[in-house]
């Protein structure tokens, strides 16, 4: 049902893609050569919903820091909320480099939104998905595809990011009922979300292996969440704590097989990554039209800047920059999509896309001169919003310490 609404979307939209003028077509022709024609739909509908009910107010949300609930509703009944789930347990049934185009799009028009998105794809739906029961599915995927719902996960803690394996978020089986102990930080969504996936452990003495992952549902006993942090970029969504104090949820909450939860985490960010790439690249792209448009009207020395060299050298890496790390995107995610590994390639694409987007977003203000550096201009958003890019979902030195590792593998044979 979702899916035909999206694809009748996709196609009522391409059409009026087609009687588009100017520029902004030529732009899109270019860009969309090389993707299925399907995909092409997809990228003109994201794009018409995040230049008409996104762009307008994105700056206005991340002033307020407001959650957009509208927009989410609308995105859930498009099918964006639940790009590759399949249409059985209420989801568009796509591919993930659908999903990755979509969240280019929708991070372009709001990186706040971008980031809902995404937690709620790769980072909640992504391991139930793959791991969970049909009893799980039924209960934990369906009510969370129409945007009703959205979802979180909890992996990180005050004491560990970067090093995920040493959890100190604890689980106890008493009875029929898992208890939950301890405190996860840097949660996305966690104040507008309705459940989490959360990572604990049943045996510290194990290490990563001691780790399982659960299912809860928010609000519940024992949860109480965190102030809402006060942030940099990103700032329509929310982030904060989840404390855990005598949780407790029943025994069949358990997702996949006890001590299984390193590895879930794991394959779960391999996908995120896709998707935090893409964001990355919707927030460069951003910065990049930004800059052009300002280098086109901007008159200094008695004509356009766009004419000096200067600013053209500077365009010219950003672009580059942005479609280098985008074909490293789409072919991580055409990886996935294929069952072929792609944990080095997902890596490589949030490392490109995330500096590239800082770098873009950077060169955008220095194009913009004072009214880059001021909220008259989204300039100065879209360079506080690219900058968590280089962190969550694995800091850019994490990502080099995955490729690295895959890089000596494969000359290890
Ligand atoms: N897929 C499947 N299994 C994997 C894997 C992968 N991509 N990567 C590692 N594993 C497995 C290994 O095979 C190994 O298995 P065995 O024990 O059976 O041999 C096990 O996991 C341990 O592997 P490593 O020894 O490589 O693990 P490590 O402790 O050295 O850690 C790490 C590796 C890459 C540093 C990892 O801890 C990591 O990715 N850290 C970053 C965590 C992160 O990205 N956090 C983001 C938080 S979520 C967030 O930001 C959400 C948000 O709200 C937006």
């Amino acid at each position: 049902m979702m899916a035909v609404r999206l694809v009748a979307r996709i196609y009522g939209s391409a059409t009026r893609a087609l009687c588009f003028g100017g520029w902004r077509s030529l732009h899109t022709v270019y860009q969309m050569a090389e993707l299925p024609e399907t995909h092409q739909m997809l990228r003109q509908t994201c794009r018409n919903f995040a230049e008409n009910e996104l762009m307008p107010v994105a700056a206005q949300l991340d002033k307020e820091h407001k959650f957009p609930a509208e927009k989410v509703k609308k995105m859930g009944e498009l099918g964006l909320l639940a790009m590759d789930v399949p249409e059985k347990y209420g989801g568009a049934g796509l591919d993930y480099l659908a999903y990755s185009i979509a969240m280019e799009e929708i991070s372009r028009g709001c990186a706040s939104t971008g980031v809902i998105m995404s937690v709620n794809n790769s980072l909640y739906l992504g391991p139930i998905l793959k791991h969970g029961t049909e009893e799980q599915k039924q209960q934990w995927v369906t009510p969370f595809t129409s945007g009703q719902k959205i979802g979180c996960f909890a992996l990180s803690e005050p004491g560990n990011g970067s090093d995920a394996g040493a959890a100190s978020t604890t689980a106890q089986l008493r009875g029929d009922q898992w208890v939950l102990n301890g405190t996860k930080a840097w949660i996305t969504n966690c104040w507008d979300a309705s459940a989490v996936v959360v990572f604990a452990t049943t045996d510290k003495s194990l290490k990563h292996k001691g780790i399982s992952t659960f299912l809860v549902p928010l609000p519940t006993p024992g949860l109480s969440l965190g102030k809402k942090e006060d942030k940099l970029g990103i700032r329509a969504s929310s982030t904060a704590n989840l404390i855990f104090e005598d949780c407790q949820i029943p025994k069949e909450n358990l997702l996949g097989q006890p001590g299984m939860g390193f590895r879930i985490a794991m394959q779960t960010l391999d996908s995120g990554r896709i998707g935090i790439a893409s964001q990355a690249l919707g927030i460069g792209q951003a910065a990049l039209d930004c800059a052009v448009d300002y280098a086109e009207k901007r008159i200094a020395f008695g004509s356009p800047i766009s004419k000096l060299q200067a600013i053209q050298f500077k365009l010219a890496d950003m672009a580059v920059a942005l479609e280098s790390a985008r074909l490293l995107t789409w072919r991580a995610a055409m990886l996935k999509d294929a069952g072929k590994p792609y944990t080095k390639e997902a890596a490589m694409a949030k490392l490109a896309a995330s500096e590239s987007a800082t770098f873009i977003s950077h060169q955008a203000i220095q194009i913009l001169g004072g009214m880059g550096y001021v909220t008259d201009m989204p300039a100065e958003r879209h360079y506080r919003d690219a900058r968590i890019t280089e962190i969550y979902e694995g800091t850019s030195e994490i990502q080099r310490l995955v490729i690295a590792n895959q890089v000596l593998k494969e000359y290890q044979g």
